[in-house]
Order: C-alpha cells, then sequence, then structure tokens
C-alpha cells in the first residue's frame, strides 16, 4: 500500500498541530497533532458545515492547546478522538485518517486520500 511522508515524527510537538496539503490542490485538506504524546490525524472538514476549521495556517488548536477548534462558529473537538462537545456539531465528529508512524516519519495511506 503505498504511502505519503506528510512530516518528521519529531517535528509536531506536544499540543501543536499542522495542516498538510498532500494533493497539491492549493488548501490543507487533513491535519495532524500531537495529544499526551500521540498523534492523530483527521480530515480538515467541519461536519457542521464541511468547511475549512483553522482561521489561519497550522491554527487548529484552542490557545491553551487543548481542543481543536472551528473558528467559523466556535466549535471545540477532543484532539484525542475529534467527536465535537460544544457547538452547532455537538455529537458529531472529524474523520479520523488512519496513518503511520515509521522510521521517524508521519505517513498516510494514499488510499484514504482518495475518498
Ligand atoms: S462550520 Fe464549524 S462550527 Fe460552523
Amino acid at each position: 500500500m503505498g504511502c505519503v511522508a506528510l512530516c518528521r515524527l519529531d517535528a509536531l510537538g506536544e499540543g501543536q498541530a499542522r495542516g498538510f496539503d498532500p494533493q497539491g490542490r492549493g488548501a490543507d485538506s487533513l491535519f495532524a497533532l500531537r495529544h499526551r504524546g500521540r498523534v492523530r490525524v483527521y480530515r480538515n472538514l467541519c461536519p457542521h458545515l464541511l468547511v475549512p476549521l483553522e482561521y489561519r495556517k497550522d491554527r487548529f488548536l484552542s490557545a491553551d492547546g487543548q481542543w481543536v477548534v472551528c473558528y467559523a462558529h466556535g466549535a471545540r473537538f477532543r484532539p484525542e478522538d475529534g467527536a465535537c462537545v460544544h457547538g452547532p456539531c455537538r455529537g458529531e465528529a472529524l474523520q479520523v485518517l488512519v496513518h503511520q508512524e515509521t522510521d521517524g516519519w508521519l505517513l498516510l495511506p494514499l488510499v484514504q486520500l482518495e475518498r
């Protein structure tokens, strides 16, 4: 199965998030974050109106780094599973993308980008 390398794992520090545009479309279609040591990757799509979450490059988290935030209407999502706990899409969730961590790299299986 083919994978695309998103970044070095050590480039994603605790409480940080980073957007990626692996298909070269000019906008970040997914983002990765590290929360309590674990990396997660989500599609950059708010379940409320299916728009990107961030207000500028790589700003996916609240100021304290504890929540994923959609800046359109302030929805908050748990970083560990993407569940919306506050806002207009409460009860819905971000789409998790399965990733791999290999030889210090964060990899994403290409098959997920085709959906
Ligand atoms: S579009 Fe995300 S909260 Fe409305």
